[in-house]
């Protein structure tokens, strides 16, 4: 059965998944509390401490992978997260890319994703993105995600295995030679 075990960095083509540390507190704040990035996502204190607090607790909870997506250089760009696993779905959110990330960041990342919770065993997605945020729910309806409910603010997607390994293929060329899982 899938489970969520944090590795230490993911590596893809551009983008390196890295598990947020508390030393990416004040970098998590500012890119949440952003009026523009922060609008469709739930609430974030500007309190650093807060945020320590979070992560803190967060490195001893194993319901939910937390990654800062940086590039190759360790330049830090976003954040994406995988948590709510219900049998073998999982949900992701969380996902942030400040301005000027490198182009194909977004692309990219969404591939890390599914490539990672497919091989810890995962084989379908359920996730909700806000009415308003067009440009997001988008995105996941291009990689093949079905909008199956709806909520006040929010529409609810779930995309199965055979759309992920579509999508997978689709825009292999982002993503050429899969992703290295290192777990130190
Ligand atoms: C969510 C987020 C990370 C997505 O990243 P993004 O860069 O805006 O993603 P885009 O929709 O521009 O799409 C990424 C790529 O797909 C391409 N694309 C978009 N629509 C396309 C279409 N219809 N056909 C083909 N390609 C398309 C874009 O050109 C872009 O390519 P590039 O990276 O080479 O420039 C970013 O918008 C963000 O941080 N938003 C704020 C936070 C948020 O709302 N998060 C979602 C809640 S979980």
């Amino acid at each position: 059965m899938s489970s969520f075990i944090k590795p230490t960095k993911i590596i893809g083509n551009k983008v390196v998944f890295r598990n947020a540390t508390v030393s990416d507190a004040e970098f998590i704040v500012e890119l949440r509390t952003d009026p523009q990035l922060g609008k469709y996502l739930s609430l974030t204190s500007s309190d650093v401490s807060l945020q320590i607090a979070w992560l803190e607790k967060y490195a001893n909870d194993n319901s939910q992978i937390y990654f800062i997506i940086e590039d190759k250089r360790g330049e830090r760009f976003g954040t994406v997260r995988l948590y709510d696993q219900q049998d073998d779905s999982f949900c992701w959110g969380s996902w942030v890319l400040k301005d000027g990330r490198p182009s194909g960041f977004a692309t990219e990342s969404a591939l890390m994703v599914y490539h990672f919770a497919l091989g810890l065993g995962f084989t379908k997605s359920h996730f909700d993105v806000r009415k308003d945020n067009r440009k997001v729910w988008q995105f996941h309806e291009r990689f093949g995600a079905v909008r199956v409910a709806q909520t006040e603010d929010d529409y609810i997607y779930n995309i199965s295995l055979e759309a992920i390994q579509k999508a997978m293929a689709r825009y292999r060329d982002y993503l050429p030679d899969g992703i290295e899982v290192i777990n130190d």
